[in-house]
């Protein structure tokens, strides 16, 4: 492979945390099952199960949790989603799974387009409300999810404990394979930029497919908040629900400031 050339100057700040994940959906699904996984959906399928009602999805993206969850429910799930390329990949992966039950939409998690109190219970899996920058956005996220919510329904996040312990880097080597039924060799290449007074970590990637004169680059960044398991607790509270548990793993242990896994249950008062 040639050298890839440095990036162009990636902008200081996104103006919103929804950025960079149309460019970065045909990548999502091959980077997340070489990191991440399914390790939290038996979680998201157990709590469903439990509830029974229909359940909404806030950010459902590719549909990694969306289709799972489908099958292991016979209640309805929505998924909504701004990513329109994202959205497309969910479409594809629920299709795969003839899952009947289920359909997505596209659309701002700020503004739910759904009837009050549609939903018996609504999930926001993988650091979803870390996308948004402002105090504003997560205040106008959970009114709306208030609203669509009847008393006594239950809202369940999880919140991306590590983001403030990565430290800035530039253009390293962070995932190396091959993709597709072609076998294309594929690199990521990652830079990592705190911006420790506004609590923000900006992801600068850029995926090489193929190999010499003929690959491919594509540049995006992403960019999440940091929030704190506290802050969010206050934050449901100001938004009209009671915080039920505070859970430090997928297997429902209790939360503590050591714990890998940030999970919020709240109820709608
Ligand atoms: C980390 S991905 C999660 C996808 C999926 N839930 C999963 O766990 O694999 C975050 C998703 O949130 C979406 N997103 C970010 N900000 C959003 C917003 N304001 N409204 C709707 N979707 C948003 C992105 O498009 C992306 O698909």
């Amino acid at each position: 492979m040639t050298t890839p050339k440095a990036p162009s100057r990636q902008p200081q700040t996104a103006a919103e945390g929804h950025h960079g994940w149309d460019e970065y959906a045909p990548f999502y699904d091959w980077e997340n099952a070489r990191t991440f996984g399914r390790r939290d959906v038996p979680f998201w399928q157990r709590l469903a199960a439990s509830r029974g009602g229909p359940v909404l999805e806030l950010g459902a993206g590719t549909g990694r949790v969306t289709a799972p969850l489908a099958k292991a429910v016979s209640a309805r799930v929505v998924g909504i989603d701004r990513s329109a390329a994202m959205l497309a990949r969910g479409r594809a992966r629920l299709r795969r799974a003839r899952a009947r039950n289920v359909s997505l939409v596209r659309g701002d998690i700020r503004h739910l387009p759904f009837a009050s109190g549609a939903f018996d219970t609504v999930i926001a899996p993988y650091g979803i409300l870390q996308s948004l920058l402002r105090d504003r956005d997560l205040k106008a996220t959970l009114s709306a999810v208030a609203a669509v919510l009847p008393r006594g329904g239950v809202f369940g996040l999880e919140l991306v404990a590590d983001l403030p312990d990565w430290r800035d880097y530039q253009r390293r080597v962070s995932l190396k394979g091959r993709r597709g039924r072609s076998g294309r060799p594929i690199t990521l290449l990652e830079s990592v930029r705190q911006d420790r007074r506004r609590g923000l970590t900006f992801f600068d990637q850029e995926f090489v497919e193929g190999r010499g004169r003929t690959a491919v680059r594509r540049q995006f960044t992403l960019t999440f908040r940091t929030v704190s398991v506290r802050r969010m607790a206050r934050r449901l509270e100001a938004a009209g629900f009671e915080v039920t548990a505070m859970l430090g793993d997928y297997q429902g242990g209790p939360w503590d400031a050591r714990a890998e896994v940030w999970i919020l249950l709240a109820r709608k008062c």
